[in-house]
This record gives structure tokens, C-alpha cells and sequence, in this order.
């Protein structure tokens, strides 16, 4: 709950704008007090009078008006906050934010403040993935701004890709965490989770790989962080950002995602959600493989890689306390997750329906059942973030420490 906080909600020029209103909404009922301002551009979006209607309060826009000024002056806004959100923050309101910017009320808020400062971007991917949005992120996220999004989706523009505002409640449980003084259950505790695809050269151009995103495997990494956990991520390539308040490894192949998790040293928990090739290149080529003319196709000979879940549960004083694994699945789910759990040695496996046409690979949602010695729990479909929060609930449970919300349930 966010009874009494005081959010500062910065409105740019963005389609997404209307989604703010929908945040207000869910930051009210949450308990906390919204005050806005609205750019310039953010106004061709969304009214001061819809803005004004639904935070019970009046709505700043002006640097210079001389009311407001008399009445609450730019610098006492921009403190008089527990927290200053810019939803939707638009690659103009981040590049002003980045430059130091001060040529309206928005950004001379956003450098005049004390107090800690989320954003939400929203754009066009390809105004997302410039390089000088890019490099303003990053500078950005340097000096502790916290981010939240974009996420995957189509877009207003028709494309597709990362540049959709996260949703109104995603925004909310961001805030909250960063209000909110966290439960620690797993304070203590040291964490290793793998995420994402590998990648297995064939030659310096071509590889093998699969569609995983990252999604679920940075979810989890957060959710434990969230609880307390020390962690660290071992990531494939991915385009999704590295989740804050842990560590990142960035990985291309299986043998360097094990290489990684053995790095990390004793651990408590192993949480196994990456989608490793299970086979790779047995002499993959130095240079690139040529094609001429007349010239049959080139066989490729697969050697297995090496199973880093398996590696991870074998028994032994290094063993972590508690290894979670995922099990992949087009047939007979839970027959072949039981089974999976059975010869990979881990405690836990989670299993999920990889169909194309369930959507898990890179989708937002996932529909699992948590396997474990005491049986098959069956769970509903959830979006990502919150079938990570159940996992991390259960982990932190596992170790006795269960979260308040997991002790009431
Ligand atoms: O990344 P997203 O787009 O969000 O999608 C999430 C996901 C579908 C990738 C994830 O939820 C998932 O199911 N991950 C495991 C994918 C997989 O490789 O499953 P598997 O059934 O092939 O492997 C079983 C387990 O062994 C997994 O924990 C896997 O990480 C592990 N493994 C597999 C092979 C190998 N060489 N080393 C391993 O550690």
C-alpha cells in the first residue's frame, strides 16, 4: 500500500499519456497522493481538466506563471514529493533529462530534485533503440534514475518491438517497491539464475539459438532481489534491460553460462530458467563457412553442451541448498516434467507448455505447474513478473522465511 506517499507524476507528449490516467487511478486506490505536471506536448494527449479531475488537485504546466510560482515555487514542487514519476517519459523528456535541461516546468522539476525518480519510457522502437537514446539511458541510469519498460508490443506507429509504456500496474508495484521498505525473507541468501537463449557458434556469422527472451529468467532474478536475495543473473543475449539491484553476467554460448554459474562461487539457490541449446557445433568453423557453386549443403555434426542445471544439482558440499529448474514442454507437460526433475537431480521443476501457439516463448504470460517431491501444483495463468513473485514467495517459504502475504495465505 502506498498510504500517505506523495508521487509527483510528470505527464510528457506521448500516446501513452492516456495510460496515466489509469495510473492515477491505481496509485490512488493504493492510498497515495498524485500531483501532476504536464508538458507542453503531454497536453495534445491528455487535458489539465482530465488530469485535475482525477487527482483531486490542480494541475502544474507553467514555468513562469506567477500564480503558481506564489503558491507552490518550482524547487518546493519538485521536493514536496516522495517520489517524481515521468510516465510517459518520451525520448525528448530523457535526452532534456540527460543534458540537464531546464527549458520548462517538467524537466527544471527533474533537475531541481532531491528525491529518488522513476520513468516509463514510451516511443517508437526504432527512436528506442537510437543510439542516442541509448547512450541517454545509460547515463541516466548512472546517476540512479530507476526505470520501469518499456515493454514488447505493437505499437500506435504499427511497428513492433520495445517501446510500449509498461501498464498502469506494473507502474504502481514499481513504485511501491520503491517506497514500500521491502520484506528481506532471503537477506542473506545468494542466488544464481540463468535466463535467456545461448547462443552456439557454427562459424563467426551463423549460430544456433531459440526464441527465448529473457523475460521469465530476469523476472525471477528480480523477484528474488526483491526479497533480499544476493543475485546474480546469468543472461544469453537479450534485448531486455538488466534488471536493477543485481548483477549481470552477459553470456553467448552454454559454456560460458556454465563458466559463469560456477563462478558465482557457493550459492543458496539456483534458479535454472534459461533455454540452453542442448547441442552445439562440433567444430564450428573459424571462418565463414563459403557457399560456391554446385556445392552440396555442408552437414553439421552436433556435440551435446554441457547441462548446467544437471551440473548444478550433482551431490556435494558445493550443491546450493535449493535448485529450481524449468522444463520446456510441446507434449505431455507434467509426464515429462516429473520425469525431467527425476534425471537432472534438481528439487523443484517448473513446468511450462512451450507450444507456438501458448505464446511462452517471449510472450507475457506464463501458465506453469511447480513440481516437487511433495507433488504437482498446478498454477494460474499469470503474467511473467508474477508467476516470479509466486516462485520467489515459495523459495523464500522453502527457507523458512516466508514473505507476509505467502505466511496469511
Ligand atoms: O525467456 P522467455 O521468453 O521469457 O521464455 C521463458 C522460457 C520458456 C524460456 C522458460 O520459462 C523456460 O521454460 N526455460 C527452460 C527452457 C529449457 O531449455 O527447457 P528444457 O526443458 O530444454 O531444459 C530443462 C532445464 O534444464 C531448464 O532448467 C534448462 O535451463 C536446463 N538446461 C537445459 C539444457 C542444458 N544444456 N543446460 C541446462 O541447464
Amino acid at each position: 500500500m502506498l498510504k500517505g506517499k506523495r508521487i509527483l507524476l510528470i505527464v510528457a507528449g506521448g500516446i501513452a499519456a492516456f495510460k496515466s490516467l489509469e495510473l492515477i487511478r491505481r496509485l490512488r486506490e493504493r492510498g497515495a497522493s498524485v500531483r501532476c505536471v504536464l508538458t507542453d506536448a503531454g497536453a495534445k494527449f491528455v487535458t489539465p481538466l482530465s488530469l485535475q479531475a482525477l487527482t483531486e488537485d490542480r494541475v502544474y504546466s507553467d514555468m513562469f506563471s506567477l500564480t503558481d510560482e506564489s503558491e507552490m515555487g518550482h524547487i518546493q514542487l519538485s521536493r514536496d514529493a516522495d517520489l517524481l514519476v515521468v510516465a510517459p517519459a518520451t525520448a525528448n523528456i530523457l535526452a532534456r533529462m540527460a543534458g540537464g535541461l531546464a527549458d520548462d516546468l517538467a524537466a527544471t522539476v527533474l533537475l531541481a530534485t532531491d528525491k529518488p525518480v522513476l520513468v516509463a519510457p514510451a516511443m517508437n522502437v526504432r527512436m528506442w533503440t537510437h543510439a542516442a537514446t541509448v547512450a541517454n539511458v545509460e547515463t541516466l541510469k548512472q546517476r540512479g534514475i530507476r526505470f520501469i519498460g518499456p515493454n514488447d508490443g505493437a505499437m500506435a506507429c504499427n511497428e513492433f518491438g520495445p517501446g510500449r509504456m509498461s501498464e498502469p500496474e506494473e507502474i504502481a508495484d514499481a513504485i511501491e517497491g520503491l517506497l514500500v521498505p521491502a520484506e528481506r525473507p532471503l537477506a542473506g541468501k545468494r542466488a544464481v539464475v540463468t535466463s535467456g537463449p545461448t547462443r552456439e557458434a557454427i562459424d563467426p556469422v551463423r549460430y544456433i539459438s531459440n526464441h527465448s527472451s529473457g523475460k521469465q529468467g530476469h523476472a525471477i532474478a528480480s523477484a528474488l532481489a526483491a526479497l533480499g536475495a544476493d543475485v546474480t543473473l546469468v543472461s544469453g543475449p537479450v534485448v531486455i534491460a538488466d534488471p536493477p539491484g543485481l548483477r549481470t553476467v552477459h553470456v553467448d554460448s552454454a559454456d560460458q553460462m556454465l563458466a559463469a554459474c560456477l563462478a558465482a562461487g557457493r550459492i543458496d539457490i539456483a534458479v535454472c530458467a534459461a533455454a540452453v541449446a542442448d547441442w552445439k557445433a562440433a567444430r564450428p568453423s573459424g571462418s565463414k563457412i563459403k557457399k560456391k557453386a554446385g556445392m552440396a549443403p555442408p552437414s553439421l555434426e552436433l556435440t551435446p553442451n554441457p547441462d548446467i542445471l544437471a551440473t548444478l544439482s550433482k551431490p556435494g558440499p558445493q550443491r546450493p541448498a535449493l535448485v529450481v529448474g524449468f522444463a520446456a514442454e510441446t507434449e505431455n507437460l507434467v509426464a515429462n516434467a516429473i520425469d525431467k526433475r527425476r534425471r537432472k537431480g534438481c528439487d523443484w521443476i517448473v513446468a511450462n507448455d512451450v507450444s507456438p501457439a501458448v505464446g511462452t516463448f517471449g510472450g507475457e504470460r506464463n501458465t506453469v505447474h511447480l513440481i516437487s517431491a511433495s507433488g504437482v501444483e498446478d498454477w494460474p495463468t499469470l503474467a511473467k513478473g508474477e508467476v516470479a513473485m509466486r516462485l520467489a514467495g515459495r523459495i523464500a517459504l522453502h527457507f523458512g522465511q516466508p514473505p507476509k502475504a505467502e505466511a496469511a495465505e
